[in-house]
């Protein structure tokens, strides 16, 4: 079958479509044969060769987030499985293939009326903005300021905050084409990378969900209202300043709280519940998501490349 292996790190030219043997379920497994594949950020990251530290070498074949049909399952998952469809973590590898295994407690049915594309559209980062959002205590009235809202957990995080009544949403964009459409999905007030270009936007946020970090981090947190909550996701701007953390000290007195969230520490069982209840409002059309662009697996080195110039609203996905 056709896989995608990182033959290089660095640039997307390094990714190559090959052929590998036909994966097998292990026992507590499923077999899928994919309909559409995911195309995240931490691919990207996985490419460069910066997680090289935690196991990545070149030679890995590349890919987290699946949906597709059940065709098999390994020993001790029950053979209902068998025909369904369903969304899937393959766990950080496998993926950008033509046919993946799982372990059947990553692994979800969909719901009619939801397609796959727009399944590894929600699936994983979905659940990441909802438990960002519980993370951060946020409760209706509070202004919410989501940055690097473009992204996929961006988009579910600013109607999740509008749809929890937030006072105000405000986000971090890029460019005023981009913000007229966070704005269509729940967004009140545009910003742009710096957190300028907003005359009439709130001085102050109550709960700010990142997912940039990065050297401007430090901007954001000051702006923080007295017992603001900052909630760092994500770090696709890069590492903010090594000492930034003397913000909060500094402005001892306004009660702030830092905290880092992975939702590799929410238990399998509450991710899955969450997911299905946002597959359902998904396919109900209360929570919308939003495909870049569908492109063959083939096509996977100009997937990378739209990703790594910043020309991505949303998730783009493959399909075998
Ligand atoms: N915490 C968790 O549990 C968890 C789970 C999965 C993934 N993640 C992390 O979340 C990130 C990916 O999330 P995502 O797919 O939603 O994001 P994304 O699409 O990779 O990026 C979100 C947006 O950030 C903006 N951006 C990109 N580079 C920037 C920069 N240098 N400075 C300022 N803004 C920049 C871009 O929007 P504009 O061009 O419009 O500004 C982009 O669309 C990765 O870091 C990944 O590791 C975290």
């Amino acid at each position: 079958m056709k896989a995608v292996v990182i033959r290089t790190f660095g640039d997307p030219d390094g990714l190559e479509v090959v052929d590998v043997p036909e994966p097998v379920p292990a026992p507590g497994q499923v077999h899928i044969a994919t309909e559409a594949i995911g195309v995240g950020g931490v691919d990207a990251v996985i490419r460069r060769g910066a997680l090289a530290a935690h196991g990545f070498r070149e030679g890995h074949l590349l890919g987290s987030e699946i949906a597709g049909s059940v065709t098999a399952v390994g020993e001790g998952v029950d053979t209902a499985w068998i025909g369904r469809r369903v969304w899937a973590f393959t766990g950080l590898s496998g993926g950008y293939a033509e046919q993946a295994v799982a372990a059947v407690e990553n692994v979800l049915a969909l719901p009619d009326g939801l397609t796959g594309a727009e399944a590894v559209a929600l699936g994983g980062s979905g659940v990441v903005a909802h438990f960002a959002l519980n993370r951060a205590r946020f409760t209706p009235g509070e202004t919410v300021l989501v940055r690097g809202a473009a992204g996929s957990i961006g988009i579910t995080a600013v109607q999740l905050a509008a749809g929890g009544g937030a006072g105000a949403v405000v986000v971090t964009t890029s460019s005023a084409e981009r913000g007229a459409r966070l704005r269509d999905l729940g967004a009140t007030h545009v910003l742009d990378r710096s957190g300028g270009g907003g005359p009439d936007a709130p001085a102050g946020f109550d709960v700010v969900i990142d997912v940039v970090g990065g050297p401007r981090l430090p901007l954001f947190l000051d702006r923080l209202n007295p017992d603001g909550r900052y909630v760092a996701l994500g770090v696709v701007g890069g590492q903010p300043p090594a000492d930034f953390g003397m913000r909060l000290l500094d402005a001892f007195r306004k009660s702030l709280s830092f905290a880092v969230f992975s939702s590799d520490t929410v238990p399998a069982p509450e991710k899955q519940a969450v997911r299905s209840s946002q597959f359902a409002d998904a396919a109900q059309g209360n929570l919308r998501t939003v495909v870049h662009e569908v492109l063959p697996l083939d096509q996977v080195v100009s997937a990378h490349r739209a990703m790594d110039e910043g020309k991505v609203f949303g998730r783009i996905v493959l399909t075998p």
